[in-house]
């Protein structure tokens, strides 16, 4: 897709990942470690991917994983860093999720930190991502419930999704799901100059039934 082409969302966020030569950690997130660790490998797909840090771990599980994400520099990243064997586990896929989403169902569908300081239709996005969790799979979703105080990463638009707020809006109360965790968790991180610093996250994980 040439420039004169993209999304507002691929030109923002193709800008963005420009800027630097690596955005993030290339950690996969806590959240994600700690809430799919116990999981048996299946299919999953990970939307807004970023430079792949939790895609490539969970292949390293030995999961099919889907990385979906609007920023072309952010995939190309992350196919380089996923080493020969996991690479293949891998299918790394761009998408504007505000207009396009992948087909399948998956046993889990992960969306780590999906904001944007620019329109991001994000309830419409999580709810095709629990329309994409096949039956007995994991939905799993980490926002931001504070600001995160390291730069450079733009600040999340708008007030801070209410976790009980959001997994209602997505139909999470239906009979069909089971509500495993709805929380505000605390998570320890750094400040630009390398101080301790505490984050909130939204946490939600729900099973489908
Ligand atoms: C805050 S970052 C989180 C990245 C990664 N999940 C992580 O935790 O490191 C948000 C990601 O969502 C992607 N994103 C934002 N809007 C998107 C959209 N409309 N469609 C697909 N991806 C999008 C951005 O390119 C960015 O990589």
């Amino acid at each position: 897709m040439s420039t004169s082409q993209q999304s507002p969302a691929a030109a923002f966020w193709d800008a963005h990942y420009g800027r630097h030569p690596q955005v993030w950690s290339g950690r996969p997130n806590a959240v994600l470690v700690d809430e799919t660790a116990d999981l048996p490998p299946g299919t999953a797909l990970d939307l807004g991917c970023g430079e792949g840090a939790d895609a490539i771990w969970l292949a390293r599980r030995g999961w099919h994983v889907t990385a979906v994400d609007v920023s072309r520099t952010a995939l190309d990243r992350g196919d380089r860093l996923a080493e020969a064997g996991v690479d293949k586990l891998v299918d790394w896929q761009l998408h504007d999720l505000a207009d396009t989403f992948p087909t399948g169902a998956y046993n889990l569908v992960t969306a780590q930190y999906l904001h944007a300081p620019i329109d991001l239709p994000r309830d419409r996005i999580l709810r095709a991502a629990a329309a994409a969790v096949a039956p007995a799979g994991t939905l799993l979703l980490a926002g931001h419930a504070s600001s995160p105080p390291r730069a450079p990463h733009p600040e999340p638009q708008g007030a801070f999704p209410d976790p009980a707020e959001t997994a209602r809006t997505i139909g999470l109360h239906d009979r069909d799901w089971l509500l495993v965790t709805c929380e505000l968790r605390e998570r320890p991180t750094t400040d630009p100059s390398g101080e301790p610093a505490t984050v909130s996250d939204s946490i939600i994980k729900a099973r489908r039934r």
